[in-house]
């Protein structure tokens, strides 16, 4: 079938919307019919061309939508059915889906080689073929996707705002919740509170942290923060830090996540000194594929027994994560309708990416009819 869809060509330049051919679904795989996409930062690193995937490819990892059509073999979900995309796909099967950590899945290993996991590309524009970001490219209205990479989700929860799970709530709540180990009575700092930190924030405020300490140079988004959970804010590194002194007589915090727009080396010293014994730093950020350099106190490491951990997709089991979430929203404890800053047509992308870089969003949402 014929529809648009926002690719990039080369890295440096900007999404270009346009008209592609995309094909059926192939055995094992669905086509979706999407209501909503995010805008994470992540499809950026694309365009900066951070995250190396080939190109062209058709961006977008983050949207929700109705089963339009099904391929052969598929017994999870049929045609008329609410899901949510999830931007790491899950076999269930392998040495990390079946010890319980779904988002190490071995097919994540296809969500940046521009293929389908069906094999081949769906996708077909000016003469040749397009890859798709993490097998899904929801900067376009319809996806075809495998079974693996789609959750069913209930009826009665708004699509444009669920869409939210399928990245940025769950990686931000779970880098809170389960990559950091927040307890109730905790003390959390999240650097970084865009789309990801804002959930990191919210996930240790239903996780029962006694602080929460959001840094982000920008104003407007430190007061969504207080709305989040924050309890304290702060511009920088260095002005938390004494906050956190004075908050914890000078223990300071038992976590922290990283979730800055482009991660860097520099800051993992500074983030480690918010830090106290036992404490856990969370690199949640995604930096550029040649950024191997970090300042690091070994010996604060060493003394104080901290410890530095990654988290990819906030260490969440997306089939059952993104369900459970949704029903956190159901029920009021967890906030979707407040990420969404403003929304935007497929043609509005890169105005959307603008806005981003000039810290205007939370969360840009792309609304498809
Ligand atoms: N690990 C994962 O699974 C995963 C998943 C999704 C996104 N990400 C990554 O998480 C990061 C955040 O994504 P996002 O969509 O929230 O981006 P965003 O642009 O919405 O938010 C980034 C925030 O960081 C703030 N910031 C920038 N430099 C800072 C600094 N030095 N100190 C404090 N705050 C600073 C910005 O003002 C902004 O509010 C990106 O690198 C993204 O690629 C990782
Ligand atoms: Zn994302
Ligand atoms: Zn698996």
């Amino acid at each position: 079938m014929k529809t648009q869809a926002a690719v990039l060509w080369e890295a440096g330049t900007q999404w270009s919307v346009e008209e592609v051919d995309l094909g059926d679904p192939l055995p094992g795989e669905v086509r979706v019919k999407l209501a909503a996409s995010g805008m994470c930062h992540s499809d950026e690193h694309l365009l900066t061309g951070d995250l190396p995937a080939p190109l062209p490819i058709v961006g977008g990892h983050e949207g929700a939508g109705w089963v339009e059509a099904v391929g052969k073999g598929v017994t999870t979900v049929q045609e008329g059915d609410p899901v949510v995309l999830s931007f790491i796909p899950s076999c269930g099967r392998c040495r990390a889906c079946s010890t319980g950590h779904q988002n190490l899945c071995e097919l994540g290993a296809l969500i940046l080689s521009g293929s389908e996991l069906a094999g081949g590309q769906r996708i077909t524009a000016r003469g040749q073929g397009v890859g798709t970001m993490c097998c899904l490219g929801t900067f376009s209205p319809y996806v075809v996707a495998h079974e693996n990479s789609v959750v069913k989700v209930r009826g009665d929860i708004p699509l444009d705002k669920a869409a939210l799970v399928g990245c940025g709530v769950t990686t931000g709540y779970g880098s809170s919740v389960y990559t950091a180990e927040v307890k109730a009575g905790d003390v959390l700092c999240v650097i970084g509170v865009g789309g990801i930190g804002m959930n990191a924030v919210q996930g240790g405020r239903i996780a029962g942290a006694r602080y929460i300490v959001a840094i982000d140079p920008t104003p407007s988004k430190l007061d969504t923060a207080k709305r989040f959970g924050a309890t304290h804010t702060a511009t920088s590194i260095d002005e938390a830090r004494a906050i956190v002194l004075d908050i914890t007589d000078g223990h300071m915090a038992d976590a922290a996540v990283i979730a800055i727009g482009v991660g860097e080396g520099e800051i993992i010293a500074s983030a480690m000194g918010l830090i106290g014994k036992n404490g856990r730093l969370v690199m949640t950020s995604i930096s550029p594929l040649m950024q191997i350099d970090a300042k690091i106190s070994l010996l604060d490491m060493t003394l104080f027994q901290k410890q530095l951990r990654g988290s990819i997709f906030g260490s969440a089991n997306p089939r059952h994560d993104i369900p459970r979430l949704l029903d956190l929203y159901r029920d009021g404890i967890l906030k979707l309708d407040d990420l969404i800053t403003k929304t935007y047509t497929l043609d509005q992308i890169n105005e959307g990416y603008a806005d981003m870089r000039d810290g205007r969003n939370i969360r840009g949402v792309i609304l498809f009819d």
